[in-house]
């Protein structure tokens, strides 16, 4: 459980104009190329794009199910409520050479310092949730700031999105053009015809145009609700920010041009499988491994997660198998 915090930020820094930040007993600062990473048994260096893209998912994703490894080192696990922050923990060298370290946060307070960290380190122009080629750079000295971008909201729909009053606006007003890799995407909404009486309860929208439009990469939103059972669909481009290690299984089902996935063991990160998902395949990704998505052109994928806050305990006592089916 968490111990008590010290959270604090210094002054700018002279030359580099950034802040550095004290959480826990972790210490992050940034140079104009890098992040640098500090605890008491070793430390770490991220180039600045990898770590902000990651930074960036895990704050817009509250932390995610189960593991987000900004990269083979330095990472996050959600315990829903309270989160480890660790580094070299999922990494067999630095646990054989004694340089793994964790501490236990929680989760509003890591939160806190997490988005403290972006918005000083995001500079103007600097889009984190985007493709790199449809932003600025991010490296530099401090050079203003982009709170638009990193506090983007996603789109709430009050009833399900199709029927009268959901609030979601439809793909042509939603402000956003059609992505220049989704020009030949069929903008036309479904035409329903409803039983009188059901003009109000059946529904139907035009996915592909939605994902379209779509100015973020590697962001899934919640599309529809059955149960536990999440459709979350995203556009991807370039590379997955995290090596996402789930504590559950998790559906892929590639609606347009292809995903490389690079599949490793959740808790050495030695490999494990190579994945490539062409439009229309489908896979499931077991419970104990972590993987990373590689998107060479932007294309649509759709995650198909499953809520249910038992499975993380019940996979990790061995009543619920890693995988869906055993051949
Ligand atoms: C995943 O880690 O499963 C994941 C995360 C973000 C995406 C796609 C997949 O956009
Ligand atoms: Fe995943």
């Amino acid at each position: 459980m968490a111990t008590e915090q010290i959270h604090s930020a210094s002054e700018p820094d002279n030359y580099s104009g950034y802040r550095s930040f004290e959480i826990g007993k972790f210490s992050f600062r940034r140079d104009e190329y890098f992040a640098h990473i500090d605890w008491p048994s070793g430390q770490h260096i991220m180039s600045i794009d990898v770590f902000l893209r990651a930074l960036q998912r895990d704050v817009a994703w509250n932390f995610f199910y189960g593991t987000v490894n900004f990269d083979a080192v330095f990472g996050t696990l959600n315990h829903y409520g309270n989160v480890d922050m660790f580094a070299g923990r999922f990494n067999e060298g630095f646990r054989d050479g004694g340089a793994d370290f964790n501490e236990n946060f929680e989760s509003d307070e890591l939160m806190a310092s997490f988005k403290g960290m972006l918005d000083d380190w995001t500079n103007a122009g600097y889009d984190p949730f985007a493709a790199p080629m449809e932003t600025d750079k991010p490296y530099g000295r401090k050079n203003g700031d982009n709170k638009a971008a990193i506090n983007r909201l996603r789109v709430t729909a009050e009833r399900m999105v199709g029927v009268p009053g959901d609030a979601v606006p439809r793909s042509d007003e939603t402000g956003h053009p059609i992505n220049r890799a989704f020009l030949d995407v069929d903008q036309s909404e479904p035409v329903i015809e409803a039983e009188p009486g059901f003009e109000n309860e059946v529904c139907g929208f035009n996915l592909f145009a939605y994902l379209s439009r779509s100015d973020v990469t590697w962001n899934p939103s919640v599309c529809s609700v059955l149960g536990d059972s999440l459709y979350c669909p995203t556009s991807e481009e370039f590379i997955l920010p995290v090596e996402h290690g789930n504590d559950r299984v998790e559906w892929f089902i590639q609606l347009s041009d292809e995903i490389h996935w690079d599949v490793k063991d959740r808790e050495s990160g030695s490999p494990r499988a190579k994945v490539v998902m062409r439009a229309g395949d489908v896979a499931a990704m077991p419970a104990d491994i972590r993987h990373q998505g590689f998107s060479p052109r932007r294309s649509m994928l759709l995650v198909w997660e499953n809520a249910n806050s038992e499975l993380p305990g019940m996979i990790a006592r061995g009543e619920a198998p890693v995988t869906p089916v055993e051949f």
